[in-house]
């Protein structure tokens, strides 16, 4: 048995959420993590009393209308979620923010949030290029009907914060449905929200009721140990893991490759659901994946495809062009640590291949930084008769300080 710790998604929205709220919220097995600190260091510079997260924590929000204007650059470090969102928030201020971002942070793309900010009405600088450094000079917004490129809910919560803070109307229209937790959040906190197969919509509120929230367990880190049982480490028990829809496209594909995998006992918890997940190793064979399920399991990829590469089957992953844009090219990351641990792989535009080869495999892993490459390649390296050396295992701390120890303790 193993729990895995809070939702990454839900841990920010409860933060941020909460901050805004009228009351105190409390919440309950948030995320510890270096991305939800890097929220909460956001929203104290914005004038949130946020204690530091414990376990069990109130936050007193400050209402829609009481973020100060921050004294210094607001620092998001690895964390796209913590720019995209916060920058919707301000952008409703009369006041400008600017973020900054690590390396990696810095060259991932801004301006799919920049264009609809700006038709609302704010101006977004760049220092250079669409990355950050990015400041948001922000005022009276308003309302827009914004179709986002990409399936991103990142883009989409941006929109539907703006339309928050700023007391107007908003709509997104997505090409694929892209996870869902901000407007299940809204709508548990009293905001009225519409939502049709590709659209959502919220009407402008003039507060948010408290929230009281225990964060479920993140699906994308409950997939690494999924992926161990049904690789053949033997039966693993995950409970209380969220089972959103929206996120759990990695389990919905091993099941259609043949794996054991059940979800019993599901509960509703501020607009989410959560059960208990069991899987057991399992023989897999080859699958074609629906498009729609390409934004269901975004950050599972990377992992899928090292899934394939351990289970000897063929493998072909396209419409995934986001994978370019993450905390690395995963894209590139994938295929070149495949390749050098004696797989076969090959980059696509858009997504990429594995072709089935059996035997160990071993080698070096050059992670880029990015924690889910770390992660997916960790769990390669714990099968019997692989030997797999990870350049950079502290990368997990973004969303998983505790992956090697409980990688450990289950294959020990
Ligand atoms: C996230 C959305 C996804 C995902 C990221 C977290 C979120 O990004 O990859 O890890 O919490 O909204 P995109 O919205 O850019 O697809």
């Amino acid at each position: 048995m193993i729990r895995v710790p809070g939702d990454k998604s839900i841990s920010h929205r409860a933060l941020i959420l909460g901050a805004l709220s009228r009351g105190a919220s409390r919440v309950r097995g948030i995320l510890r993590s270096a991305d939800i600190e890097s929220t909460a260091s956001v929203l104290r510079a914005l004038g949130v009393k946020l204690p530091a997260l414990t376990d069990d924590f109130r936050v007193q929000g400050v209402g829609l209308r009481g973020l100060k204007e921050p004294a210094s650059t607001l620092q998001s470090g690895n964390s796209g979620t913590t720019v995209r969102l916060m920058a919707g928030v301000v952008a409703a201020y009369e006041f400008s923010s600017r973020f900054e971002g690590d390396q990696s942070l810095s060259t991932r793309p801004m301006k799919r949030i920049a264009d609809p900010l700006s038709a609302m009405g704010a101006r977004i600088e760049f220092e250079r290029d669409d990355g950050l450094p990015m400041t948001v000079h922000g005022g009276a917004l308003t309302g827009v009907s914004w179709n986002t490129r990409a399936a991103s809910a990142q883009t989409k919560s941006t929109v539907l914060l703006a339309g928050l803070s700023g007391g107007v109307p908003v709509t997104v229209r997505e090409s694929r449905k892209s996870r869902d937790h901000t407007e299940r959040m809204l709508a548990s906190m009293g905001v009225p929200v519409s939502t049709g197969d590709l659209t959502v919509s919220i009407s402008p509120v003039d507060s948010i009721g408290a929230l009281d929230i225990e964060v479920p367990g993140d699906p994308s880190s409950a997939a690494y140990f999924i992926a161990l049982a049904v690789l053949g480490a033997g039966e693993i028990e995950i409970p209380g893991m969220c089972v959103n829809h929206s996120r759990i496209g990695f389990i919905d594909v091993l099941k259609a490759m043949g794996a054991a995998i059940e979800c019993t006992d599901k509960v509703a918890i501020a607009g989410d659901s959560a059960a208990t997940v069991v899987a057991r190793p399992s023989m897999l064979s080859p699958t074609g994946l629906d498009p729609d399920l390409i934004p269901r399991m975004i950050d599972e990829l990377p992992l899928l495809a090292c899934v394939a590469a351990a289970a000897g089957i063929d493998l072909e992953v396209t419409g995934a062009g986001e994978l370019r844009v993450k905390e690395s090219d995963r894209i590139g990351s994938v295929v070149t640590n495949l390749l050098a641990i004696g797989a076969d792989a090959e980059e696509l535009p858009d997504g990429f291949r594995i072709r089935s080869r059996r035997g160990p495999l071993a080698g070096r892993v050059s992670t880029r930084g990015d924690h889910r490459i770390a992660m997916s390649f960790g769990i390669l390296g714990a099968l019997r008769g692989n030997e797999i050396e990870i350049d950079d295992p502290d990368c997990v701390d973004v969303s998983y300080p505790r992956f090697w120890a409980d990688l450990a303790a289950l294959t020990s």
